[in-house]
């Protein structure tokens, strides 16, 4: 098996309320399970940022739902490598919505306060990721 990990930054293309927010978390989470896909979206109600870790083809096959997926735009993508090890094996799909997103925590990582995913070194991003599931758990 291969374990790869694939993170990108994308745009919501239209308002999305708490009830399909809730219904893309559930549906994603569940799927995840199911292929042994791990990982952690945020959304700040403009961006999304993503992180997916699993077995090569599963992770190719779902970026390639995502790309089509009409729900957002200009999915840019921040790094694909092959791992050794899962960052995110606690979790099918952490959820981290935006009033979990401190000025603090994106200064960390970011030039600015203001959260923007496509601005981020993908290591930047990586450790954004996993410190805010963390927070949250
Ligand atoms: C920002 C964003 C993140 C998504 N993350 C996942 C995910 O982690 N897992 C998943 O199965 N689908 C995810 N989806 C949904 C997929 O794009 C797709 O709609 C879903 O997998 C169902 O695909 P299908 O109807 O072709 O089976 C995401 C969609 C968006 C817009």
């Amino acid at each position: 098996m291969m374990l790869v990990r694939l993170i990108y930054a994308s745009t919501k293309t239209e308002h999305w309320n708490d009830y399909e927010l809730k219904q893309l978390i559930d549906q994603s989470t569940e799927r995840n399970r199911k292929e042994c896909i791990t990982g952690v979206l945020i959304f700040n109600r403009k961006y999304f940022l993503q992180c997916i870790e699993g077995k090569r083809s599963k992770v190719s096959e779902l970026y390639a739902r995502i790309l089509h997926d009409k729900r957002h735009k200009n999915v840019q993508l921040l790094t694909l490598e092959e791992i050794d090890e899962r960052e995110m094996e606690r979790w099918s799909m952490c959820y981290v919505p935006d009033s979990q997103i401190t000025q603090e925590m994106v200064l960390k990582y970011s030039d600015t306060t203001d959260f923007d995913p496509y601005d981020m070194t993908a290591k930047g991003a990586l450790a954004f990721l996993r410190r805010s599931c963390e927070l949250l758990n």
